[in-house]
Order: structure tokens, then C-alpha cells, then sequence
């Protein structure tokens, strides 16, 4: 829940590959064209310490520790709540963030095998307490997810250049945590982008019970 705020939370999760940024950014625009006061987000990223520690996380030019690396993500994340997310929450704002402590739990926890209480913790704590109202989950299979990182113009990140059974445990991650969940939305992510934003939306209104 978002702790003592009026505002909404929705995290958009997936693996790489899933489409998550497209569907964020014509998710917004579909709150914003009915007249919700809307800002997305993202982690890593969404503040100007964490421009910086993407750029340290996706392409290192010296290896980082495993526990570096998870703890870096964090502070990405605290900085991220209190500088970004929690204020727009308290003016009421739906918050939609590509990525959130679900991306640790799967990535950090399954991929990289740290200890998934630890982790949850540190979300809890990094993310002051706050919960996604709704999360929507990205769910698309792993040949199609490498082919579109393959399609993309830009150099591979250090997890796009992990083996396949590294992202294979971060899917399993993913699909383990969302299972039987009533606050997860689960879309195949295959669909055309506009319908898989519309989709998105409707369920969306319709689990947060707000107007069209
Ligand atoms: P993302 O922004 O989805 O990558 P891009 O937009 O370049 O496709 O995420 C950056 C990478 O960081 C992605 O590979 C997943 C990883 N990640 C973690 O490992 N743990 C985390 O907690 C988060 C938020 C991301």
C-alpha cells in the first residue's frame, strides 16, 4: 500500500525483453488522456544518482561484487522513494515505475542467488514501507525476449550478456513470486503494444476502483 498517501503505486515487471518501458509510457498516457495526474518512473534511474548507478550496474567496466552489486540497486531504490516516488504519492499522483523490488527479489535473489528474506527485507526498508497498489507483470517467453534484445540498436547490458540459465532462473523467480496472487496482473506479452496498453489500463481502473 502506499503508507498514509493518496496516491497510487503500480510497478511494471518482467525480464528483459518484455516490453516494460513501452507499456509504461502508453500506460501513462492512457491515465493521462483521462485525466489522472500520472508520472512514470523507473529503477535504475529515476533520479540523477540513479542515472549514474545504471550506468555503473548495466555496463561495468570492472566487475562488481555480487553484494555490490544488490546493494547498489538499493540505494537506486531509496533514493528513488524519497526523492521521486513518495512525494508525487503524497500530491495524490499514480505512480507507475518501470521496475521495482520485485526486479531484486527476482534478478538479485533468483538470478544471482542471494538470499531472498534479505533482499526482501531491504526492498521493505528502501522502499519506506510502501507496496505497489497493482503490479503488472510482463510475462513473455525467453526465445521471443532474446530476439528483441538482439533487435535493439544499443550494446548488450552486463544481464543481457548473462547465460540463458541466469535469466531462465529470473523468469522462474518472477513466476514463483506472482503465483496465486490477487494484486498481480499477468499479461502475455506478446500482444501489439497499444492492445496490451489498453488492456492494461482497464484492469488497472477496474482493480483500483478509479474512475475511467
Ligand atoms: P531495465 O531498465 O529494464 O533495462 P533496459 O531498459 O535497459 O532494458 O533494467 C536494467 C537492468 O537492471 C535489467 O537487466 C534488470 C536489472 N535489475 C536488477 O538486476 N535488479 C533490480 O533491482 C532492478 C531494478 C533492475
Amino acid at each position: 500500500m502506499s503508507v498514509n498517501s493518496p496516491g497510487i503505486l503500480i510497478a511494471v515487471e518482467g525480464i528483459d525483453g518484455a516490453g516494460k518501458s513501452t507499456l509504461v509510457r502508453l500506460l501513462s498516457n492512457l491515465f493521462l488522456v483521462h485525466g489522472h495526474q500520472v508520472l512514470a518512473t523507473k529503477e535504475p534511474g529515476g533520479t540523477p544518482l540513479g542515472v549514474e548507478l545504471r550506468k555503473l550496474l548495466q555496463y561495468q567496466s570492472i566487475p562488481l561484487d555480487k553484494r555490490a552489486e544488490c546493494l547498489l540497486f538499493k540505494a537506486d531504490r531509496a533514493q528513488h522513494f524519497s526523492q521521486v516516488v513518495i512525494p508525487a504519492l503524497k500530491k495524490g499522483t499514480i505512480v507507475i515505475s518501470d521496475r521495482m523490488g520485485d526486479s531484486s527479489i527476482a534478478y538479485q535473489g533468483y538470478g544471482r542467488g542471494h538470499d531472498i528474506a534479505i533482499i526482501t527485507k531491504l526492498n521493505t526498508w528502501t522502499m519506506y514501507n510502501h507496496k505497489p497498489d497493482l503490479t503488472i507483470y510482463l510475462k513473455i517467453p525467453l526465445d521471443i525476449a532474446y530476439q528483441r534484445m538482439a533487435s535493439r540498436n544499443v550494446a548488450p547490458t552486463v544481464f543481457e550478456q548473462e547465460k540463458r540459465s541466469f535469466m531462465e532462473r529470473v523468469m522462474q523467480g518472477f513466476e514463483v513470486l506472482y503465483a496465486g496472487r490477487t494484486d498481480v496482473l499477468v499479461l502475455d506479452a506478446i500482444q501489439e503494444p497499444d492492445i496490451l496498453a489498453h488492456i492494461a489500463y482497464e484492469s488497472a481502473v477496474h482493480h483500483l476502483h478509479l474512475h475511467k
